[in-house]
């Protein structure tokens, strides 16, 4: 199925709005400008702006034109916020630990994964130059790929620090055993147990579980509806808690996928200054953005080395490479200690493979294939959503990653949803797995990277059979009529 004209302008629109190329007030090109741009019919263009208008992105003044709505940062209800976060020590290893042996089965539909499609990650250059190291006796010496790691591998990642504009050196990188060592680490090195931390209310389950390990007291942040970052709450609890270090993903964010604009960005690093706290930036996502640039981390914005920038190869070359890093201009000397006490040192062979590889411009070519073939991918099933799911479902869509997260109608509960599905051998990511509050919890993360294949398909229409089905079920009536007519189901 391809993505209706009109709604790729409405999301390469959105994506200028929040990478900051459009802010408040900038006028939109008219309908003629933008018809002679893009090729499209006025029509197209018009239904574009009427659903950014039917957003709140856009306004219309009459006689002059479209333009990019107010940035409002205050959706945010003031008074909710700080009482929902009163500091907490975490408890949800046990959870995640059990979600995972759960949804392991082989002959599964892994809407579940974490992981983008094997398919989609394999390339046979990173596999020709494995295969030469491999063949080498001694594969390279180990004390060359010890803390802080292979320096070329360094390099290389360094280069990319400073195609983005921040000045980065060899020595700032720091190689580990994928992104989840790092946070780890980067928690460890900045943290005491019992120390305060903030983290998004909504989060990728690594967060928290590096919170436990570290016996950590965590204040959640809210999420913002619409640009992912609230502010205004982020600067109450820095001024009602000692905060030490906040852990935030801003790009392409785990689970719900938006990607914070620049302007929060630069605000966010004035107030990590003005409170001096320090972050850890968990950017596993960075090189999955599918419109203009690639996403700034925030060690681009703050300049008093409060960020502690982390990543990997997990989501573009494969979980199994097990190579992620830390930048950071501060804390070399203290993380390699930590890991020196830990893994010691991330795998000589993949170090010395990817050195090599990124080097190449088959890297390069790599990302933008995949890109391509992820955002091809995302948009085929978020239109197969939006034709099987009932209409009260929202469907969370930003053009970049490949999670779709979808909320159920206010009354369902998404980890019955998942039990219905696990039944089916079918995956999905329930809410409560991101979250450590007794909240309903309504939201389901899809993986949007696998082939649509007839098993996926009708994966995806069992999917809405059994959220039809928990609707239904509240209503007796129809609950008989389901249980007297085995395919009353098929027929909803
Ligand atoms: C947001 C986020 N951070 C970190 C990780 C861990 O990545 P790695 O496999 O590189 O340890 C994941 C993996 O799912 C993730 O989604």
């Amino acid at each position: 199925m391809i993505m209706y004209k009109s709604e790729k302008l409405v999301q390469h629109i959105k994506q200028l709005i929040e990478n900051g190329s459009y802010s408040a007030n900038t006028k939109l090109p008219s309908l003629r400008a933008q018809a002679q741009v893009t090729g499209y019919s006025l029509m197209t263009i018009l239904n574009a702006y009427q659903t950014l208008i039917a957003e709140g992105r856009v306004y219309s003044k009459e006689k002059s034109g479209f333009f990019i709505s107010e940035y409002n940062y205050n959706t945010y209800q003031k008074t909710n916020t700080v009482e929902t976060s009163q500091p907490q020590k975490i408890k949800i290893n046990s959870k995640v630990f059990s979600y995972l042996k759960q949804t392991q089965a082989s002959d599964y539909i892994y809407f579940s994964s974490a992981f983008p499609d094997e398919q989609c990650l394999y390339n046979t250059k990173i596999m020709k130059i494995l295969a030469h190291y491999a063949q080498q006796k001694p594969i390279g010496t180990t004390n060359k790929n010890m803390p802080p790691g292979n320096l070329k591998l360094r390099q290389q990642i360094a280069n990319r620090y400073i195609l983005q504009g921040i000045p980065t050196q060899a020595d700032d990188i720091i190689i580990t055993s994928g992104a989840l060592d790092a946070l780890n680490l980067a928690l460890q090195t900045l943290t005491q147990t019992g120390d305060y931390i903030l983290l998004q209310d909504t989060i990728f389950y690594g967060a928290w579980q590096a919170a436990e390990r570290l016996g950590l007291q965590v204040i959640t942040l809210p999420t913002h509806p619409q640009y992912g970052f609230n502010l205004q709450a982020f600067e109450d609890l820095l001024q009602a808690y000692p905060i030490k270090v906040c852990s935030f993903m801003l790009n392409s964010h785990n689970p719900i996928g938006f990607t914070v604009n620049d302007k929060i960005k630069e605000k966010i690093a004035s107030l990590l200054e003005k409170y001096q706290v320090y972050l850890i930036e968990d950017d596993t996502y960075q090189e999955l953005y599918y419109f203009g640039q690639k996403p700034l981390p925030m060690c681009y914005f703050e300049h008093q080395n409060r960020v502690l920038h982390c990543s990997s190869f997990s989501k573009v070359l494969g979980a199994n490479i097990r190579i992620g890093w830390v930048r950071t201009e501060t804390f070399s000397e203290k993380i390699q200690h930590l890991q020196l006490m830990s893994t010691l040192a991330a795998n000589t062979l993949i170090q010395e493979t990817l050195a090599n590889f990124i080097a190449t411009p088959y890297y390069d070519k790599h990302l933008q294939k995949l890109r391509k073939q992820l955002y091809q991918r995302k948009n085929l099933l978020y239109h197969l959503l939006l034709r099987y799911l009932p209409s009260s479902c929202h469907i969370h869509y930003y053009s970049s990653g490949y999670f779709l997260w979808i909320e159920l109608p206010n009354h369902l509960n998404s980890t019955a949803l998942f039990q219905i599905l696990l039944s089916q051998n079918i995956g999905i990511t329930p809410s409560h797995l991101f979250s450590i509050h007794e909240v309903p919890h309504n939201y389901i993360r899809i993986n949007s990277s696998f082939h649509m294949d007839s098993q996926h398909k009708q994966a995806i229409i069992s999917l809405a059979h059994a959220i039809k089905y928990l609707i239904y079920q509240r209503m007796p009536a129809l609950l008989h009529y389901f249980k007297t007519d085995s395919n009353a189901f098929r027929r909803l």
